[in-house]
């Protein structure tokens, strides 16, 4: 069966959805088709801190609602390095900025919750998603579901197929320029029901590793620990996680943690990721599909949000204007932002973790550098104007 659509979205994730939501409620029509089941997209578990230049675009949406209701806005972030704590006022070294804590799979939530209104179509489990003359002036996307095969025809496409998608395989490999940098370790999480350690976040950098203290509500904390890119969950509880967690964390946090059963335990690598060919022909790549960041920084959704932001007001500028002059923009302006976001991940990741290939020099380094940054003015500027988020780009 044949259909056709504006704007056709490849992945129901936060990038898929937003856009999505953005274009309908603009009145540019778009049909998502996602290969999972709606189900299984919410039950991923990814990080929760959205910087005010997200927060605001979910409102612009209509999905702030929730947001504004349970999500807990930070004005600070605390550091700690071998268990000596330190607070950041993100607030006064921002200028005026805040982030608010609340988890992407409530955004998700909330995103497929407003989609459900506006009638928009998803097609989830849409099975072999193939894109077809990507440079032409028609291009199509054709499916697999219910054991038919469909042909959507549409002017555009929107790859929001996160890292291991089919929208950035559909470009040419000798067209493909792309940065990689993996780090010799992971993130071993652990979400529970238990009222978070502290009222803010805690990075801390210890000899032990890196730890950080998170949460997703009063109620409900995700601590992390820095483990080797070798182990598993085999290596790994409950008890040993709680306990390891203790001797990474500031003292007098280790003694007020509340531990409890975990609700979810996973391990995920720490790699950087840039795909510079962000659009193609008639394919835009938005989200993971185009870039990876390590979590340290709490950048991959804020990224995504930001190529979101740039492609819908780039769509409104094509259909409302006959901008299509514009659309190298989308690249320019996501490529150098996604880089800041790159950079900033991978200096926070840098900073905070414990490399196993440094000698004792450079842990001295490592302490001076934290030393200079939360005791500078300048070095406390450097750090909040970067966590809470850099200004979006106007597309002229
Ligand atoms: N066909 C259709 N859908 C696909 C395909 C495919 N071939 N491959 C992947 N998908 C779907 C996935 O099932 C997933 O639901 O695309 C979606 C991509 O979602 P995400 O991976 O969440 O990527 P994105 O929406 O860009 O979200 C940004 O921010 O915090 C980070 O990594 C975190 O997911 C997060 C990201
Ligand atoms: C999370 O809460 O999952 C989280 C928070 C901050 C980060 C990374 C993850 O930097």
């Amino acid at each position: 069966m044949d259909t056709k659509t504006q704007v056709a979205i490849i992945g129901a994730g936060p990038s898929g959805l937003l856009l999505g939501q953005l274009l309908t409620n603009a009145g540019i029509d778009n049909i998502i088709l996602e290969r999972k089941s709606g189900d299984y997209v919410l039950s991923r578990i990814r990080a929760g801190v959205l910087e005010q230049g997200t927060a605001d675009l979910l409102r612009e949406a209509g999905v702030g609602e929730r947001m504004d209701e349970e999500g807990i806005v930070h004005t600070g972030t605390d550091f700690s390095f071998q268990g000596e704590h330190h607070h950041l006022d993100l607030e006064k070294y921002s200028g005026g900025k805040q982030v608010v804590v609340y988890g992407q799979t409530e955004v998700t939530r909330d995103l497929m919750e407003a989609r459900k209104k506006s009638g928009a179509t998803t097609v989830y489990e849409a099975d072999n998603v193939k894109l077809h003359d990507i440079e032409s002036d028609s291009p199509y996307v054709t499916y697999y579901h219910n054991e038919e095969t469909f042909r959507l025809d549409c002017d555009y496409i929107a790859g929001c197929d996160g890292y291991h998608g089919v929208s950035r395989k559909s470009i040419p490999k000798d067209k493909l320029v792309e940065y990689e940098k993996v780090y010799p370790f992971g993130w071993l999480g652990l979400l529970s029901d238990t009222p978070p350690v502290h009222d803010e976040l805690i990075y801390c950098a210890h000899e032990r590793g890196f730890a950080l203290c998170s949460m997703r509500s009063k109620t409900r904390s995700r601590y992390y620990l820095q483990v080797p890119d070798t182990d598993t969950l085999d290596n790994w509880n409950e008890e040993k996680f709680w306990a390891e967690l203790k001797r990474r964390i500031p003292k007098k946090m280790a003694d007020k943690l509340v531990t409890g059963p975990a609700l979810e335990m996973s391990i995920a690598p720490l790699r950087s990721y840039v795909c510079e060919t962000m659009q193609y022909g008639k394919l835009f790549l938005l989200g993971d599909a185009a870039h990876i960041v390590p979590p340290t920084g709490a950048k991959g959704l804020n990224l995504a949000a930001s190529d979101v932001e740039t492609a819908f007001r780039l769509f409104v500028k094509i259909y409302k204007e006959d901008r299509t002059d514009l659309i190298p923009r989308y690249q320019e302006i996501s490529v150098a932002r996604a880089w800041k976001a790159v950079r900033f991940s991978w200096w926070m990741t840098m900073f905070l973790h414990r490399f196993e290939s440094a000698g004792r020099f450079d842990f001295r380094v490592q302490q001076a550098e934290f030393d200079y940054f939360i005791h500078s003015e300048a070095g406390k500027a450097t750090i909040a104007e970067n966590y809470v988020g850099l200004p979006f780009e106007e597309l002229e």
